[in-house]
């Protein structure tokens, strides 16, 4: 059995707890609750194997740097999260990729995810050019492959996200 630790990131009510619930437990809620810290277990069966992931759900409004910095040391693996046309909260996506290639010299080696978040509350054609900016970044950091539009209102894209 394989091990592993996912870590959540990006800006707070970007919905990074919502998405986890939509893949744990099938559920959306519309309430918000802003999280400290929580971990969660799921097991996947991946290409006829199983692999355990701890999944860490971060605080995005709590600026608490040291935890940061300790969540990313631990992590071997990082979804960061953002809403779809919301400017700051891609700003902070850039900030943590930063962030990230600083303290993980091995990054290229490991999986990382990008999720444009509450795309259900967009339509297709502002989709399009509310994706131009983090296409244009993704392009530029060799990350095109990791970038998602995903809702964990209507489940859209979730499962192969975290696949
Ligand atoms: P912090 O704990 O502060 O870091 O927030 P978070 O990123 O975990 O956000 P959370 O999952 O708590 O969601 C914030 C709010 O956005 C909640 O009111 C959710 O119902 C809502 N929300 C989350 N995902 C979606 C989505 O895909 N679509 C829509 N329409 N609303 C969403």
């Amino acid at each position: 059995e394989q091990r592993h630790r996912l870590v959540v990131l990006g800006s707070g009510r970007v919905g990074k707890t919502c998405l986890l619930q939509c893949l744990l437990n099938n559920k959306f809620i519309e309430a918000y609750r802003p999280t400290v810290e929580d971990l969660h277990c799921k097991t996947f069966v991946y290409n006829g194997g199983v692999i355990s992931v701890d999944i860490l759900d971060t605080a995005g409004n709590l600026e608490f740097p040291a935890m940061r910095r300790l969540s990313i040391s631990t992590a071997q693996a990082f979804l960061l999260v953002f809403v779809l046309g919301n400017k700051e909260s891609f700003e902070e996506v850039k900030n943590l990729w930063n962030q990230i290639q600083e303290q993980k010299s091995n990054i290229n080696d490991l999986p990382r995810v990008i999720a444009a978040n509450k795309c259900d509350l967009a339509t297709e054609s502002y989709r399009l050019i509310a994706m131009e900016e983090p296409l244009e970044w993704a392009r530029q950091y060799g990350l095109s492959d990791a970038l998602v539009e995903v809702s964990a209102k209507t489940g859209e894209n979730v499962k192969t996200l975290f696949r």
